[in-house]
């Protein structure tokens, strides 16, 4: 008889009973603990302001919890510094709300500078930029400065640049939130795909299409707090 192989379940982002607070005694997140297993894929959704981006700026350390654990790929998110934490970045691809893209640079700029950090060769960063900008629809925006493109091509163009590095972990900031369903489409085959390639997602959204039809965790944030795996969301 053929023996079955089993994935074994790890943990790739873990935070224990974290809790934030911002200045003037704003709390945003109460005590949250949550796990995601390597490899998984899983949405998180809650009204706005409830936390969410919050919780994936403490993800890759744009901001520090105030209380709790937060452990990604095995190590302590509060402790790290220098070069292990540039280490653990470059595992990691964010595409933020607010996009952060460079303006003054083209798409294809702004997507190559991961693969740059990396030190992948010019044809091979090319091609990717290439690829990616196709499979997002905007192959002719190649050289357009950012800062020219629309809303919702910049947003593709920070997917884009997010996953450019094929990076472990990828935490998504609402990446559809200005997009139409065609485009929508474009960039959750995209993530799709990664996923399946084995990275680890996270994705914030208000947008239940993208997670209706699907297997993956929804887990809820209400006022900071978790609400658990949401069956039949109801704070969109
Ligand atoms: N830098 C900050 N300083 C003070 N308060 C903040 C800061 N950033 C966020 N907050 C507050 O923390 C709470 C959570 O905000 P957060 O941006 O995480 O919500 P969200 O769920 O991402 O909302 P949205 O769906 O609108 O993006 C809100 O009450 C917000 O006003
Ligand atoms: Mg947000």
């Amino acid at each position: 008889m053929k023996k079955r192989v089993q994935r074994k379940v790890e943990p790739m982002i873990e935070v224990i009973k974290v809790t934030k607070t911002y200045p003037h005694d704003i709390t945003a997140l109460h005590e949250i603990s949550l796990t995601v297993n390597k490899g998984e894929m899983c949405f998180l959704i809650g009204r706005s302001g409830a936390g969410k981006t919050t919780l994936l700026k403490l993800l890759c350390n744009m901001e520090q919890a105030t209380r709790g654990l937060i452990e990604v790929a095995g190590q302590e998110m509060n402790l790290l510094r220098g070069r292990k934490l540039s280490q653990l970045r470059q595992q990691m691809g964010v595409a933020y709300q607010d996009f952060k893209l460079l303006p003054e640079r083209t798409a294809a700029e702004n997507i190559a500078i991961s693969m740059e950090v990396s030190y992948k060769k010019p044809q091979v960063i090319r091609d990717r930029v290439c690829s990616l900008l196709d499979q997002l629809g905007l192959a002719d925006k190649y050289d357009t400065l950012t800062g020219e493109l629309s809303h919702g091509e910049q947003q593709r163009v920070t997917l884009a640049r997010a996953i450019a590095n094929s990076p472990s972990i990828i935490l998504g900031d609402e990446p559809t939130g200005n997009l139409d369903a065609a485009s929508t489409e474009r960039v959750m085959r995209l993530l799709s795909n990664c996923n399946k390639a084995g990275a680890t997602i996270l994705i914030a959204t208000h947008d239940e299409t993208i997670f209706r039809e699907g297997s993956h965790r929804v887990l809820e944030i209400a006022d900071g707090r978790l609400e658990g795996i949401a069956a039949f969301p109801t704070t969109l």
